[in-house]
């Protein structure tokens, strides 16, 4: 076995840094703290960590006034502790989902316009409004001092471009990840906590503001049904499926023609949403070496039930028959081959309780092996904060699903792996002791190595976005396709 080859088997591993790092008033407030915990990181062999470059702090003061020198400040930390950047775009708000301990809303000068226009923001049946993110009703709309919300996306994207060109020219940032929603992830934020809703609760469609509602009825009188409404029967957010009109088995309405019309159009919008923004990201970053990300959901309660109500509320059309992640990572190729960056990967099937009917191993083969067969790289996070060797060889399970290779690159390979997040709970003995073991077996038991291209991640130039196709293109990859063969157990172990 030469080197060469086993160090194809290396998965680099991401630490997140902590919520509020820089904080709501745009303050770096602790740069000699927050080195020294890098300095341990980076003697654990961490290769990077990642970090949320929120639109609520940058774009804070007034539309395109950005201020950018507090993260500039703590680039250079990053940059002088020798660990890479994957940073993330976030326009949704911070506060209000799982983990959120710090509250960062999107700016004030777009949450007044929602003073008198409430339906810039995700709607329930209800009424009631989300200020965690944008609807995509308003992708298009000129409603922000004349921007549309893409526009605004993009135009902070150019400005991240402009002022952080050092970091990118000089090979610190390698992956920018593009928010797409609340949470920073592709989807509807149908599970909000905010709202009352709790695990396993199968969650609400989010599509009754004015603009998707018109939209809607566009589509609906031009597939010649004018008559067709957004669904009314889908219950509120803490339902099981068969409570429901539209979920329940027998006759359930996602099963008719309406149904799968209004699923189809609400999972539509949310694909072609990211493959808009990702055109912008893209112009926004050609030529950089860097690679363009995004984030899908772990939505892993009710897998196991024939509706998969939680995923199709979330704006996963998934169901035993229609794949609804492959068109995703279809999508992406198009954009010099965007990462697929998917979540929960240290979660077993074992340890959920029975009555969420939750199945994350099988999400986690099935969106790593969509991603694969469309030839697009997958990394991924884990969900929950964890210090124990069996949720760490859970994630090196799903790194090298079948195994180190000794003669070359595994069959099977994640592009990264990211743990959630760097805490004083993380660094305490017990627990970095094994996670330091974690990292070296991510390494396939080798050394740090700073050089990104020996593990195969070749980082050229970002090209130009291959032109859009036509939706009906990406739905050819709903056909269901098994996902690839899993290895029981990792062969890299870390033990307690
Ligand atoms: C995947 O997502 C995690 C968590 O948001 C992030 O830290 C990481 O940078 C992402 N990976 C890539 C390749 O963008
Ligand atoms: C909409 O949100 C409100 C507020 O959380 C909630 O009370 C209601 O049940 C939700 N759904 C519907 C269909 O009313």
């Amino acid at each position: 076995m030469s080197d060469a080859n086993m160090l194809l088997n290396y998965v680099p591993i991401y630490v997140m840094l902590p919520l509020g790092v820089v904080n709501v008033d745009n303050v770096f407030e602790d740069p000699d703290g927050l080195r020294k915990q890098l300095q341990q990181l980076r003697a654990a062999g961490v290769d990077g960590i990642m970090v949320d470059v929120w639109w609520g702090i940058i774009e804070k003061k007034g539309p395109k006034q950005y201020e950018w020198d507090a993260y500039r400040s703590l680039f250079q930390v990053v940059k002088e502790c020798d660990l890479k950047i994957q940073a993330i775009m976030s326009f949704h708000q911070c506060g209000g989902n799982v983990g959120d301990v710090v509250n960062i809303p999107i700016p004030q000068w777009v949450r007044d316009k929602g003073e008198s226009d409430p339906d810039i923001f995700y709607t329930n049946l209800s009424g009631t409004r989300n200020q965690e993110y944008l609807t995509i009703g308003v992708d298009h709309k000129p409603l922000f001092h004349g921007r549309t919300a893409i526009q605004i996306y993009s135009d902070y994207m150019k400005s991240f471009r402009e002022k952080m060109s050092d970091f990118l020219e000089s090979g610190v940032i390698i992956d920018i990840e593009v928010g797409l929603g609340p949470a920073g992830e592709l989807r509807y934020p149908s599970y909000p906590q905010t709202q009352g809703w709790v695990f396993p609760g199968i969650g609400e469609f989010q599509c009754y503001d004015k603009y998707l509602k018109a939209d809607f009825k566009e589509a609906a009188t031009k597939a010649g049904h004018p008559e067709w409404e957004l669904p009314d029967d889908a219950g509120t957010y803490n339902d099981v499926p068969e409570s429901t009109g539209f979920f329940k088995s027998d006759g359930g309405t996602y099963t008719t023609e309406k149904g799968k019309f209004f699923l189809t159009w609400y999972s539509n919008k949310l694909i072609k949403h990211g493959d808009q923004i990702l055109d912008e990201a893209n112009k926004a970053f050609l030529g950089c070496k860097v690679k363009l990300a995004i984030k899908v959901s772990g939505i892993h309660w009710w897998y196991k039930v024939p509706n998969h109500a939680a995923e199709l509320t979330a704006g996963y059309y998934n169901l035993d028959d229609r794949d609804g992640y492959r068109p995703i990572a279809r999508m992406l190729t198009r954009h010099d081959d965007a990462i697929l960056n998917f979540t929960c990967l240290e979660m077993r099937d074992s340890e959920q309780s029975s009555d969420a009917e939750s199945a994350p191993q099988e999400l986690v083969q099935q969106v790593l092996s969509g991603a694969w067969r469309e030839n697009i790289e997958a990394a991924g996070e884990n969900a929950l904060s964890r210090y124990d060797a069996t949720a760490y060889n859970q994630i090196l399970l799903n790194a090298r699903p079948n195994g180190v290779n000794k003669n070359g690159p595994p069959k099977l390979r994640m592009y990264g792996v990211t743990y959630l997040r760097l805490s004083d709970d993380l660094l305490e003995e017990t627990n970095f002791d094994i996670f330091k073991k974690f990292v070296r077996k991510m390494h396939a038991d080798q050394d740090y190595c700073d050089d990104p291209q020996k593990y195969n991640h070749h980082l050229a130039p970002l090209k130009r976005s291959l032109p859009e196709v036509p939706i009906e293109n990406l739905l050819d990859a709903t056909e269901v396709i098994p996902p690839f063969p899993w290895n029981e157990e990792t062969d890299m172990k870390v033990d307690d």
